[in-house]
């Protein structure tokens, strides 16, 4: 039977969010054994940039270890998070902060079959929500075979409405489906994503994975075409190349610490409330 860990990014116990995780897993075409973990009430602090857990361990004794062993070992993953004033909610985020430490797990994240919803209250409200979803997953190298925005606002509401009942159904089945999710289009020729900034001229930005590109109509509709970003760390190949580039950053620091500091040296003090 596969595994399936719930990732829910809301406090409300019993809401929206808690709901759609039990009911994407209730409808998955096989049974799986599904454990789910409240990021909120996890011990997960804030990422002190101290960059040793490139060479080393974290020092920051908490839950994120637990958390990240959990979606390791799962054979699958759902997300839910509310919207929170336009994002996904933040401790999808605070988690997200410590993912220096996912390079040290590749093997156990890349490809892991995944799917992700934001539960937005108002419609139109859901912002960048969604974004902050998947790129929850992409960060980790998983697979997203679907994502959604449900509009529920009272806890519950998300399993009245047909919009959540449908995206519940879609996602059950894409989750292990041996099938990509079907391209969306427009969406961006290096990552598939579909969120972009316009940047004037026809230009465009991925916001996903950094790619850039043009947008252009033919007049049977928009074309999008984009370039991979200077840097990636999207994908594999470059997930392993971007982990030995922080290494190596690491190292530069050490040998450039004393010019550095001399740089900051004018700016030392201030006040801070
Ligand atoms: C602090 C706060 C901010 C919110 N901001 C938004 C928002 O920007 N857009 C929106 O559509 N809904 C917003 N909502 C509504 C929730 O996203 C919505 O009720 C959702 O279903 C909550 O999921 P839950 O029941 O799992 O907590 C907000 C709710 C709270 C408590």
């Amino acid at each position: 039977m596969k595994r399936v860990l719930g990732i829910i990014g809301s406090p409300r116990k019993m809401g929206n969010c808690e709901l759609t995780v039990k009911e994407i897993a209730a409808r998955l075409p096989e049974p799986a054994e599904l454990s789910m973990v409240r990021l909120v009430e996890k011990d997960i602090r804030p990422c002190k940039a101290c960059y040793r857990c490139l060479m080393g361990d974290c020092p920051i004794q908490d839950d994120f270890g637990m958390v990240l062993d959990a979606i390791a070992s799962a054979d699958g993953v759902i997300v839910a998070a509310p919207v929170y004033l336009l994002g996904a909610h933040s401790s999808l985020q605070r988690f997200l902060d410590r993912g220096l430490q996912f390079w040290k797990r590749l093997d156990d994240l890349t490809g892991k079959p995944a799917v992700g919803v934001a539960l937005a209250g108002v419609m139109d409200g859901e912002g960048a929500s969604l974004l902050g979803v998947e790129n929850f997953l992409r960060a980790m190298g998983m697979a997203v075979k679907g994502r959604a925005v449900i509009h529920a606002a009272l806890p519950g509401e998300a399993l009245l409405s047909e919009e959540g009942r449908a995206a519940a159904a879609r996602l059950a089945n894409a989750l292990f489906s041996q099938e990509s999710p079907p391209a969306e289009s427009p969406s961006c020729t290096e990552c598939g994503g579909t969120y972009f900034e316009f940047r004037g001229g026809g230009r465009v930005f991925c916001l996903l994975c950094g790619s850039g590109g043009t947008v252009s109509s033919d007049g049977e509709g928009i074309r999008l075409s984009t370039k991979p970003p200077a840097h990636s760390w999207r994908g594999p190949a470059a997930r392993k190349a971007h982990g030995e580039w922080l290494i190596g950053m690491k190292e530069k620091y050490l040998r450039e610490r004393e010019r550095l500091k001399e740089v900051a040296r004018g700016y030392a003090g201030g006040n801070f409330i």
